[in-house]
């Protein structure tokens, strides 16, 4: 959408095949001229963007985690609760005791990081979508579970994959 401002609209660059190349290119860079100007006095005037991010903890896009890591012992995963692993993007869960379940920190929300684990429920900080430790949606807004990443145990660590 156009911004409000008092753009010159008759000073279009020359374009009769009468007037001199020198002429031409001279008026083409004042209209680019006058087009940054109007970008700059745009972008000034909608403040210096950011500042709008989801709240504290995650943010969308942060954490990937890669295949193979190790993420710590396994005694760190409580039975009946879960543990994130926010560098490596990654929260593993202990339904029952000895089984473990691995999932991607992100939301299927909108992309935040789950940053908490409270019981058995695994929660989003951005809008409050909390997950069961199969990775399921127990509440919304989330629409989707989280998605699984394949964890193992090996000399009572995990590793990724
Ligand atoms: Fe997680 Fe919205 S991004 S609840």
């Amino acid at each position: 959408m156009p911004p409000t401002h008092d753009a010159p609209s008759t000073d279009t660059p020359p374009t009769s095949p009468t007037f001199s190349r020198r002429a031409v290119v001279a008026g083409a860079g004042a209209a680019v001229i006058g087009a940054g100007l109007l970008v700059a006095g745009c972008s000034s005037d909608s403040g210096s963007g950011g500042g709008s991010g989801g709240g504290s903890g995650g943010g969308p896009g942060s954490g990937s985690g890669s295949a193979g890591g190790t993420l710590g012992p396994a005694t760190d995963v409580p039975v009946g609760s879960a543990k994130i692993y926010g560098d490596q993007g990654v929260v593993v869960t202990q339904p029952t005791a000895g089984t473990y379940a691995g999932f991607s920190t992100r939301c299927p929300h909108q992309g935040c990081q789950v940053n908490e684990v409270e019981g058995a429920n695994i929660i989003c900080p951005c809008h409050g979508s909390t997950f069961a430790l199969d990775g399921a949606v127990e509440q919304g807004p989330a629409r989707t579970g989280l998605t699984a990443k394949a964890v193992t145990v090996s000399n009572g660590q995990i590793v990724l994959g």
